[in-house]
């Protein structure tokens, strides 16, 4: 007993925090590096010229006429960020039972794009595909009378509104409806419409979140969506294996990038998709997880620099080669060096 005892070394032979004492010895081990390449910027389009509304679930989100965009957009790049992600807002009189909106060749979505890669066209444009913003009951696909999201008859219009945006230039589609078959029919009419070079980026791991409340408040399709919910084609947060299948064909169907969504509360499905299929991967830190670190940074309950950056750290460490975040432009300005 007392053998052992003086035997032991009174010091720790391996201390952890040698490397963690000094900012030179930390950067050297530090894995994970954030940099504005890793953001996309998902924006709310208005109808209109010198539009500028906020967001009040969002403070500091504010949607926009298209010749403001052209402004934020050529920031926007020059701050270093890839892409930018347009979410249109639908006038009342332009939505449908049919959706017919979604793929007017001169619908606001179709002439954003236009405009964008007219005047900034280093930028990424990257589109919605889904049917919520331009149906009146706020669903992403056509119902039934009883009021069941038809897959099939969804999917015809979503080929069409792909083709749209890709006719007007977007460089991705990103199909967000999560109806089955769409990557698959969506590749296939880009093909023989002759956009070989149209990316994919599918939102294939999509879960039915309460986390999406101020986005449908940014777009206008909450008070149309009312009590319904979208239980019947957004997945279970309570589901992991079933994230892989959905990825998996995706995959096959001739996806380009995958999507997780939401963010933070989702990272563990990072991680196994990342893992198991090894494709470019990205992650959409969502409307509400910006409003709660908003909400808690405003009430000086959280530094908003500091948790905003280790969230994105996180995001990116859990496998992501990309994130889509309302704090894009702010990001991109903190990593740069810039105040504010
Ligand atoms: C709809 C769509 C949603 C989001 C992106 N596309 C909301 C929904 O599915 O109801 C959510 C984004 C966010 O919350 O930031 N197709």
């Amino acid at each position: 007993m007392t053998q052992i005892l003086t035997n032991r070394s009174a010091y720790p032979n391996t201390r952890m925090r040698r490397m963690r004492r000094d900012a030179f010895s930390r950067r050297m081990m530090r894995e994970t590096i954030l940099t504005p390449d890793d953001f996309i910027y998902p924006v709310f389009v208005l109808e209109g010229r010198g539009e500028r509304e906020p967001v009040p679930s969002m403070p500091g989100v504010e949607r926009m006429s298209i010749d403001l965009l052209l402004e934020e957009a050529r920031h926007i790049a020059s701050l270093g960020v890839p892409a930018m992600a347009l979410f249109p807002v639908t006038p009342m009189e332009a939505k449908s039972l049919d959706a017919r909106e979604a793929f007017n060749p001169d619908g606001l979505a179709q002439r954003a794009v236009r405009a964008l890669k007219d005047a900034v066209p280093e930028l990424g444009v990257m589109t919605d595909v889904a049917l919520d913003p331009f149906t009146t009951h706020g669903q992403d696909g056509l119902i039934d009378d009883s009021g069941y999201v038809m897959n099939d008859a969804t999917v015809e219009v979503l080929v069409k509104q792909a083709v749209s945006h890709a006719d007007a230039g977007a460089d991705i589609v990103a199909p967000s409806d999560m109806m089955d078959g769409r990557i698959g029919a969506v590749r296939e009419a880009l093909e023989a419409a002759g956009h070989i070079h149209t990316r994919i980026m599918s939102y294939a791991a999509k879960y039915a979140s309460s986390f999406y409340g101020p986005f449908r408040d940014a777009v206008g399709s909450a008070a149309n969506l009312g009590g319904g919910d979208k239980y019947t084609y957004q997945m279970d947060p309570a589901n992991s294996n079933e994230a892989l299948h959905e990825v998996g064909l995706d995959l096959q169907e001739g996806a380009d990038m995958v999507m997780v969504k939401p963010g933070l509360p989702y990272l563990d499905i990072v991680r196994r998709v990342k893992d198991q299929f090894g494709a470019p991967t990205f992650v959409y830190q969502v409307s509400g997880e910006y409003a709660m670190l908003k909400a808690a940074s405003q009430n000086g309950w959280l530094n908003e620099q500091a948790v905003v950056l280790e969230a994105l750290t996180s995001i990116k460490r859990a496998g992501a080669d990309g994130i889509l975040t309302y704090y894009a432009r702010d990001a991109a300005r903190w990593l740069n060096g810039q105040a504010g």
